[in-house]
């Protein structure tokens, strides 16, 4: 098989590389702190000094970074992919950048090179087993090439032409996040009504957030959820949400600032779900019965 040249080696990025080197692909490898290549240095993948140095070369080079910036570090620049992959290669961005920061990459990599964006949706457990949703965009004939690798990573899903990837793991974000913090929202109201908390449980067990609540449920109850997803990262996703929503984002503005406040409060390194503790400790927080009270019934 063809190697192939990996720039991101983080929570997700490093499990992904690890499923495509145990498939029997060629792996060079390149990542910013440079010791999180060695698990795959000692199964055999090669380690480049920089990203350039990686992508020279090779048919096809994955990106899986933190965001536009860091997209933008890996790609632009003398030590950049840009400079230095080869005419007729493929380059795949699974980093979750939102659709502007994949035209911005078209347009610093040579027209000889094709680009497909293919962020991912689920975690580090479906990144291990290689079950993850991959949502693709860009040309026909360069997706219909790379399906195969996909392949090794999750389930392809075509959304269409490029930055149609990007834009549709934006919409699926935009549910998650506000998903979440509805729960977060509606177990603080629990908490101030005085409901127990088990009570509160069955009860959203009858409405739409009942998938979620039980999904969540584990960890709302541990002290400290293991990291799955960084909590900063989910606010860097509630941005590039509310930048492309504008005015009709407003359910995503409010998921943004509770997480960009459990950010402030110093969450930013833990679980996402973190923010679910952040939003009940406002709650106790919060005068008793300190909304506005209705008094005008409508007619
Ligand atoms: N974790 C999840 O559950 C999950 C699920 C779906 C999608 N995603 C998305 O997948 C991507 C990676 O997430 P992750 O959880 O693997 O994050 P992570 O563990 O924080 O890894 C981030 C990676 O980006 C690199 N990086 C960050 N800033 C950089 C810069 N300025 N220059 C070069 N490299 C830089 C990091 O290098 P260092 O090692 O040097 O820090 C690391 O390799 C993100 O776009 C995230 O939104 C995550």
């Amino acid at each position: 098989m063809s190697e192939v040249a990996w720039i991101g080696l983080g929570a997700m990025g490093g499990r992904m590389a690890a499923r495509l080197l145990a498939a029997g692909h060629e792996l060079i490898v390149w990542n910013r702190t440079a010791a999180r290549a060695d698990p795959l240095a000692a199964r055999g993948a090669r380690v480049a000094a920089t990203p350039a140095e990686a992508a020279r070369g090779v048919a096809t080079v994955v990106v899986m970074v933190t965001g536009p910036a860091a997209l933008r570090e890996v790609t632009e620049g003398p030590d950049g992919i840009a400079a230095a992959v080869s005419p007729g290669a493929t380059v795949i961005d699974m980093s979750t950048v939102g659709p502007p920061a994949v035209a911005d990459l078209r347009a610093v990599l040579p027209p000889e090179v094709a680009l497909i964006d293919a962020p991912v949706l689920g975690s580090l457990n479906e990144a291990e087993s290689g079950t993850l949703s991959v949502f693709v965009g860009g040309d026909p004939g360069p997706v219909a090439a790379a399906l195969p690798l996909l392949g090794v990573l999750g389930t392809p899903v075509e959304a269409g032409p490029l930055g149609s990837g990007a834009a549709a793991k934006l919409v699926a974000n935009e549910a998650l996040l506000i998903t979440l913090t509805a729960l977060g929202e509606t177990l603080a109201l629990a908490d101030r009504l005085g409901l127990p908390r088990d009570i509160a449980w069955r009860v959203l067990g009858l409405t739409p957030l009942g998938p979620q609540a039980e999904r969540r449920r584990p960890a709302v109850e541990a002290d400290d959820p293991p990291k799955l997803f960084a909590l900063r990262n989910a606010v860097k996703d509630a941005g590039l949400i509310t930048h492309e929503a504008g005015a009709a984002g407003r359910l995503a503005e409010a998921a943004r600032s509770w997480l960009a406040d459990a950010e402030a409060a110093g969450l930013g390194d833990h679980d996402y779900t973190a923010v679910i503790g952040h939003i009940l400790a406002s709650g106790r927080r919060a005068a008793p019965g300190s909304g506005p009270r209705p008094e005008i019934e409508p007619d």
